[in-house]
């Protein structure tokens, strides 16, 4: 199969020129001014006149039919990948977790059986370490043979995915013997659920509670903390959800004096606000308890400008939908409302929106580039996908989309062409936006057309890079 897209603006982090692109097979053949003469060999010509041709986006933090207690998210590696699809990303990177206790390559399999088959995108695994006594340590290096070459590690949720501090020195000297990185969780945890505690005792019960037990200082702490652990184990550390500029602060600092640590930030954080906890209905402000929390919106404008400014390097989803009658199972008390929001679908389309139109990211080409950076070129850097991911060079897999920047869109869960994730609410119902993904393509098959699936299935695991190696 081969696809020439004429005409398009082709936008990478680095560059933004008008040029023709050859795809032969699974990937990129031809980047070039005029490639006209290909078309009469070519098994499909795409026009992307008035269009922006951008690599597909990698979102480096998904939770696909996720454990929770007795339950699972909602969408699963095949409804997840699709709706990914729609939304112009073409590789994700989920999260594989360890029980407690447990092996970690036993997990790894277990997250295979999830995916293999199912997935239409390509996906990643990090693997999630609840505990890493000594004599688990020989797994870190058969996990990154394995392509696994990043662990998430929790200072939150004591009892169930928190590790204290030991075990996170342990786990970051580990990582950096064997060239990976370490995501964290950055919230304390062992505080959060003593006031957590407080509220309840108190009768405070309700979905408004989420956030206030939560507080920013204590983000900011957790960072500041596993900074300086992964500088004493010289480790490299990525924040992952950063939500609040106390966090933020701590992240710039460890930076500065030198710690190899990066950070993301997602859609919700960057579009919504606190004041949703407060809405009424226990339906409406439950589907926002996430953790860390929405905060209030001074934080966004920190979130932003670092997003600019290359402060934070990436926005990925954090997706982990649950229904409304998941999240109902804490209607007596909030925290047993299972944390997460949707997003797999949305977050090109945010991005450009917060980003490019409303000029959060810079202006004109260069908040073009540093939108491509932030969704697809840096998370391929930092998890070992890149030059195979992330940008659109000869030799690159062929994940491109064809970006409308003038389709405007209203999202709403009950419009089957702005929502297709399995769940019966958008985070981001009833907001317009401009900017839209048209085409969507992955290793040269096209997935998503005119909004409508053209390819389902077919996703592979990726075998990602160790930290700074490029992956072939
Ligand atoms: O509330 C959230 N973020 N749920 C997903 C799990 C996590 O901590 O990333
Ligand atoms: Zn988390
Ligand atoms: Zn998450």
């Amino acid at each position: 199969m081969s696809i020439l897209i004429r005409n398009g603006r082709v936008i990478t982090a680095a560059d933004d020129f008008f040029a023709d692109v050859w795809i032969e097979g699974e990937r990129i053949a031809a980047l070039g001014a005029d490639l006209g003469h290909l078309a009469a060999e070519a098994d499909r010509v795409l026009d992307a006149t008035g269009k922006l041709v951008i690599p597909g986006g990698v979102d480096a933090h998904t939770h696909l039919d996720m454990p929770w207690r007795d339950i699972a998210t909602a969408d699963d590696f095949e409804s997840g990948t699709i709706a990914a699809a729609f939304g112009g990303t073409t590789t994700i990177i989920d999260f594989a977790t360890q029980e407690r206790g447990g092996s970690t390559l036993a997990a790894l399999d277990a997250w295979h059986a999830r995916a293999d088959g199912r997935a239409t995108v390509d996906y990643g695994f990090h693997m999630v370490l609840a505990d890493l006594p000594p004599e688990r340590l020989p797994e870190i290096p058969r996990l990154v043979e394995e392509g696994v070459t990043s662990f998430k590690m929790f200072m939150a949720y004591p009892g169930v995915l928190y590790a204290d501090d030991a075990t996170h020195y342990r786990a970051y000297r580990a990582a950096a013997e064997v060239g990976a990185r370490i995501s964290l969780h950055a919230e304390n945890g062992i505080v959060i659920d003593e006031i957590a505690r407080e509220a309840l005792a108190a009768g405070r019960t309700g979905p408004e509670w989420h956030g206030r037990t939560r507080p920013a200082r204590l983000a900011g702490e957790a960072v500041h903390r596993a900074a300086s652990i992964a500088e004493v184990a010289g480790a490299s550390l990525y924040i992952v959800h950063l939500d609040c500029e106390e966090a933020l602060v701590e992240v710039k600092r460890a930076r500065e004096r030198g710690v190899d640590i990066h950070a993301e930030t997602c859609p919700q954080y960057l579009f919504l606000d606190e004041s949703l906890y407060d809405l009424p209905d226990f339906a409406d402000a439950s589907r926002y308890v996430m953790s860390p929390p929405l905060r209030d919106r001074r934080h966004q404008d920190a979130l932003w400008r670092a997003l600019a400014a290359g402060e934070l390097q990436v926005v990925a989803t954090d997706h982990a939908p649950f229904t409304l009658a998941q999240k109902a199972r804490g209607r007596d008390r909030f925290t047993d409302i299972p944390n997460g929001a949707p997003g797999i679908e949305h977050r090109l389309s945010l991005v450009f929106h917060g980003g490019v139109v409303q000029g959060r990211l810079g202006r004109g080409s260069e908040a073009l580039r540093r939108w491509v950076a932030v969704c697809s070129t840096e998370p391929a850097r930092l998890f070992g996908l890149y030059p195979r991911k992330g940008t659109l060079a000869v030799g690159s897999d062929a994940d491109v989309v064809i970006f409308d920047p003038d389709r405007e869109t209203t999202i709403s869960a009950a419009d089957p062409d702005t929502h297709h994730m399995r769940v019966d609410y958008d985070a981001y119902e009833g907001m317009t936006i401009r900017g839209w993904p048209e085409v969507t393509i992955s290793r040269g098959r096209v997935l998503v057309e005119g909004g409508r699936l053209r390819t389902s299935g077919g996703g592979r695991y990726l075998r990602r890079a160790r930290v700074g190696e490029l992956l072939r």
